[in-house]
């Protein structure tokens, strides 16, 4: 009888262990899953990476962004927050493009000091008298095309600010970008190393009317386009202690400039911030297409270059804006968050 009794005493014992051993498991993985949906941004599978310093390693900072989203706060600060530079040709095809670019980049005038570099006084002379710096390209390779760590150094030798970053010349900005960096710089810890701010474009067709200095209409127009191939990045803003010194003579405008910029600063172990959610940078597509660099002679200079140097293949897999260790994203007040971006086994 008692041997009976302690029997299933013991039998309700190992069920009931059983089961919360079993809840917790599906607890866990519920809560696992949860978190997956809510972070997957590219559909990238949730996994922490060990590749990087891991001084931020499992923090989700938020920001103190109540100061910083209203227009008025962010006319306080005194020198730009970041130099974003360019450069174009003197092309008749472009004309309208790049003159919207030039209102847009100037709009944000003086959190963002815009510069053109050419060597075309006409070109020069007209970019001046609508607000823009102008420097002279120091360095070119192929075909005349700027190569990129010159930009960035020459930039800093010219002009102070907290970021340096260059764009295509075909890249229209809205508010977000200024937003996203004032959010950045608030992470003394962050920045005090250094970063690199990278996202994606959106492609839209560029006969479709909009106001280059409207950030609502802005943001209105950027819901007509699409958002480019995730293997690419558009725009990429580095702080000064940033190694361009180290990096190679690569060019702009040919394939893979931006997987190198994103792949050096992974082996250079540099901060990644994927900003692509919180800054909308809208791509005008013309008659030349969305993948222009590639009908361009030496399209792949940037590539073979790298493969002599580094006796590396760039892997896009790799390096890619959903690679980057960190995201900004909107709470749901509106507010700019920086949070670590799920990394898949590929990164
Ligand atoms: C971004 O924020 C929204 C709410 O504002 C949330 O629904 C979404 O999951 C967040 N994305 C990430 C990657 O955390
Ligand atoms: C370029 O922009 C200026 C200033 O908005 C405008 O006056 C001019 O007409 C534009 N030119 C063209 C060709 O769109
Ligand atoms: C542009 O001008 C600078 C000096 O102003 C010169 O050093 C440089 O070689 C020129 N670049 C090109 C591509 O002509
Ligand atoms: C940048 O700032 C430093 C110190 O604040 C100053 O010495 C330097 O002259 C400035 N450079 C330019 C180009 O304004
Ligand atoms: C944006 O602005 C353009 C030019 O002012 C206008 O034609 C268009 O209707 C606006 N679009 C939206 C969605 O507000
Ligand atoms: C574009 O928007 C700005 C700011 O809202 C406004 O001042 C300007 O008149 C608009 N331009 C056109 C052509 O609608
Ligand atoms: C660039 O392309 C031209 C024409 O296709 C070729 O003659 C030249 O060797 C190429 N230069 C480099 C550095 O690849």
């Amino acid at each position: 009888m008692w041997c009976q009794r302690k029997g299933i005493f013991l039998f309700f014992y190992i069920l009931s262990t059983i089961s919360f051993i079993l809840t917790c498991f599906l607890l866990y993985k519920s809560a696992h899953r949860d978190n997956v949906s809510n972070t997957n941004i590219y559909n990238v599978p949730a996994m922490t990476s060990d590749k990087f310093v891991d001084k931020f390693r499992n923090t989700k900072v938020k920001s103190e962004a109540e100061t910083l989203i209203s227009a008025t706060s962010w006319m306080k600060t005194e020198t730009p927050i970041l130099t974003l530079f360019t450069s174009w040709l003197h092309r008749q095809d472009k004309y309208v493009v790049q003159n919207r670019t030039v209102q847009n980049w100037k709009y944000f005038w003086p959190h963002i000091r815009p510069v053109l570099f050419t060597n075309d006084t006409e070109l020069g002379d007209i970019c001046r008298q609508q607000g823009w710096s102008i420097l002279p390209l120091t360095h070119t390779a192929i075909e005349g095309v700027p190569v990129v760590k010159y930009m960035y150094l020459d930039a800093m030798l010219h002009f102070n600010s907290t970021f340096y970053g260059f764009a295509n010349s075909d890249i229209i900005f809205n508010d977000g970008l200024v937003n996203t960096l004032l959010t950045i710089r608030r992470f003394t810890d962050i920045y005090r190393d250094p970063v690199l701010i990278t996202g994606i474009r959106i492609n839209f067709d560029y006969k479709i009317p909009y106001n280059a200095t409207d950030m609502k209409n802005i943001s209105k127009v950027s819901e007509k386009g699409k958002l480019a191939n995730p293997m690419s990045a558009d725009y990429f803003i580095t702080t000064r202690n940033y190694p361009w010194w180290k990096m190679e003579e690569i060019v702009i405008g040919r394939f893979q400039v931006d997987n190198w910029i994103i792949r050096f600063s992974q082996l250079e172990k540099i901060f990644v911030i994927n900003s692509t959610p919180t800054v909308i940078a809208l791509h005008q597509t013309t008659e030349a297409g969305i993948l222009e660099s590639g009908s361009k002679p030496n399209k792949s200079y940037n590539s073979v270059l790298i493969q002599e140097v580094r006796k590396i293949k760039i892997n896009t897999q790799q390096a890619r804006v959903g690679c980057a260790e960190f995201v900004t994203n909107f709470t749901k007040h509106g507010h700019i968050e920086l949070m670590r971006q799920p990394l898949s086994k590929q990164c």
